[in-house]
């Protein structure tokens, strides 16, 4: 298949990826990233969850954080709400998206949500249904899609099962998540073409940790076989409390350079994403986890030749 013109780029930096550092990360500090990369041109900024505090003490301040970012029109700042006490957080913080998430693995999901596969979907039935009245559009994600952490193997055909169910619930597009980045090019055809025999594919997106190195082969891999959104995450932040092991996302900076080279639209200023990365490492104090924060000096992707 050729390449397409343009994807979308959602990018989960401020949640996935500050959700799960062990040093507190200020709500300024949290609200200049994600302003920085609404300047970069991202679209789709996933800004934080309304999830017990308990559970993920990183995002509690996720009211505050909504609260304060100056909002650029035409950007999208979504949570992740994983009950009706969430969604009603939400709510009242003005989010105008949220995302469910359930998981292909029964072990994983008792982990994460402390509830089976079935309650899961059951839970999320009433906040999609409410979401929906409420005007916000609601996105799902399927952990686990190609791995589970206390499972191992997970078949393609549970990722399927989960999306569908997702999708029947009223969720406009699942992210079909590589929770702890075991998957290989080979694996991430499987699964994506299996879900796609159920779900079109304009409904589905990729969303890939790169704890071996293999998100970019396994984005590349489901782009031929017509995948358009992907999530990232800035500077290669990222993980969940409960997929311990587990890196972060692909780095979005490393995903723009790719596609910007394959002549692919993002709509996304590679400086100044660069510069939003390099801006939340200092505040953690570390390098950035994506390649291009990391090189000094940089040449423009190249493209093939006519
Ligand atoms: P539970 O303990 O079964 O819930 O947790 P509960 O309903 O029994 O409530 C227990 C307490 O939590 C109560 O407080 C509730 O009020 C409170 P208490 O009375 O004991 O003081 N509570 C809440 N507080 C604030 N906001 C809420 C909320 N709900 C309950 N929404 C629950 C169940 C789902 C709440 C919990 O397991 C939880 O919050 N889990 C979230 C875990 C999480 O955020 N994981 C990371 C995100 S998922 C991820 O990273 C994967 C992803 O990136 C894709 C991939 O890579 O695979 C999306
Ligand atoms: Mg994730």
């Amino acid at each position: 298949m050729d390449s397409p013109d343009s994807v979308r780029l959602v990018e989960v930096g401020p949640r996935d990826g500050l959700q799960n550092e062990p040093t507190s990360v200020s709500v300024e500090a949290k609200v200049a990233f994600i302003e920085a990369l609404a300047d970069a041109g991202l679209k789709d900024i996933e800004s934080g969850s309304f999830v017990s505090p308990r559970w993920v003490p990183q995002m509690a301040d996720s009211a505050e954080v909504f609260k304060r970012i100056r909002r650029v029109p035409g950007v999208t700042y979504s949570a992740l709400v994983p009950n009706l006490k969430g969604l009603e957080a939400a709510i009242a913080s003005g989010v105008e998206e949220i995302a469910v998430f359930g998981s292909a693995s029964e072990s994983f999901s008792r982990r994460n949500i402390n509830c089976s596969i079935a309650e899961s979907l059951e839970r999320f039935r009433p906040v999609c249904k409410d979401a929906l009245a409420h005007g916000m559009r609601v996105r799902g994600y399927v952990s686990c899609g190609l791995g589970c952490p206390y499972e191992g193997e997970i078949s393609p055909k549970a990722v399927a099962d989960v999306t569908t169910k997702l999708i029947e619930l009223g969720c406009y597009e699942v992210a079909l998540s590589d929770t702890i980045g075991v998957g290989t090019p080979g694996k991430a055809r499987a699964m994506f073409s299996t879900v796609a025999k159920e779900v079109p594919t304009e409904r589905l997106a990729l969303h890939f940790h790169d704890t071996y190195g293999q998100a970019l082969a396994n984005i590349l891999a489901c782009l031929d076989l017509g995948a358009r959104s992907i999530d990232s995450a800035a500077a290669g932040l990222g993980g969940c409390p409960y997929a311990s092991g587990a890196s972060g996302n692909v780095a979005t900076e490393d995903v723009v350079f790719m596609l910007d080279g394959m002549g692919v639209r993002t709509g996304v200023d590679l400086e100044k994403l660069v510069a939003a990365g390099r801006l939340i490492s200092g505040e953690l104090g570390r390098a950035p986890n994506s390649r291009l924060g990391r090189i000094e000096r940089r040449w423009p992707a190249l493209a093939a030749a006519e």
